[in-house]
């Protein structure tokens, strides 16, 4: 083996063991924002983070509260989508979603200013991104943006928009791409959003999609194995708190 495949080799297991993506960039209405306009800005480099118990990274991506005051407010139209969208910041971001892996969307109202909001407070799900048949997830490898839907009755107000992505593989580690968005909420809903748990608190280290079967593992990139008829998505139990759809009685 010549030291260039040598070389090409040792690339690629590096990009494969942390892709570093970020979702720095949303789209509301056909409108794209700029980079980290409207998102915490975290280092794309410390993106994936990987645990679920540690605050200071598991609300907003690792240090995202730094960035809290230099992160501008989107506005949007309950019922609206939001899509985030892999940003030009993040070290290969040709490759969009790098990894396969099931995608979040939560809310947490601020209890005043944005700009001073750590995330410590109440958050509810409102979108969850998982398989379309057995064998592939919404959020396959070549994607490059999720969107998640602002329910209609979700209460105007100033919240925290977290877009969540987890790439589960092999063993017991799991790679989770997290970013925040301020955006405030218009319109005129009055539904009671819930249930509500808070980060870290949401997800437990032994939750069995932390530790997926290897039916749940679609492993692209990395150590890819052969496709076979052992994947089974469809099974997948999602984590945290159900999706709230915006019902007024839920
Ligand atoms: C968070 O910021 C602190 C201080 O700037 C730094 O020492 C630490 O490495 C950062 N942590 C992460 C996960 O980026
Ligand atoms: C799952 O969906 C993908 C994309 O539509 C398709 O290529 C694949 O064959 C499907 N797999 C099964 C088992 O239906
Ligand atoms: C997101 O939603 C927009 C607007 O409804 C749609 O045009 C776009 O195709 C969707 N993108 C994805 C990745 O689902
Ligand atoms: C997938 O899981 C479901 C539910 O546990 C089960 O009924 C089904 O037989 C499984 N399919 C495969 C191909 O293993």
């Amino acid at each position: 083996m010549n030291t260039f495949i040598i070389a090409l080799l040792l690339q690629s297991a590096l990009q494969a063991v942390n892709a570093h993506y970020s979702l720095s960039v949303i789209k509301i209405n056909g409108k794209l924002s700029g980079d980290w306009q409207y998102v915490r800005k975290t280092d794309p480099i410390a993106n994936p983070w990987y645990d679920v118990l540690d605050a200071n990274a598991i609300r907003c991506g690792p240090n995202a509260t730094i960035s809290a005051d230099q992160t501008e407010t989107a506005t949007v139209l309950a019922g609206d989508t939001v899509t985030f969208i892999v940003g030009p910041s993040s070290p290969y971001a040709e490759y969009g979603f790098y990894h396969p892996g099931v995608a979040y969307g939560y809310l947490s109202r601020a209890p005043g200013d944005l700009e001073s909001y750590a995330g410590d407070g109440e958050w509810f799900k409102i979108a969850q991104l998982g398989a379309i048949n057995d064998t592939q997830w919404t959020i396959d490898a070549d994607k490059y943006a999720m969107n998640i839907t602002i329910p209609k009755a979700t209460p105007p107000g100033k919240y925290l928009l977290r877009a969540e992505q987890i790439y589960s593989y092999w063993g017991t580690d799991n790679q989770i791409y997290l970013n925040c968005a301020h955006i405030e909420v218009l319109g005129e809903g009055v539904g009671t959003p819930g249930p509500m748990v808070r980060f870290p608190g949401a997800y437990k280290p032994s939750d069995r999609s932390l530790n997926p079967p290897d039916e749940w593992v679609i492993n692209t990139r990395w150590a890819e194995p052969p496709l076979s008829d052992r994947y089974n998505l469809s099974d997948y139990e999602y984590l945290g708190p159900p999706v709230w759809r915006g019902r007024l009685t839920e």
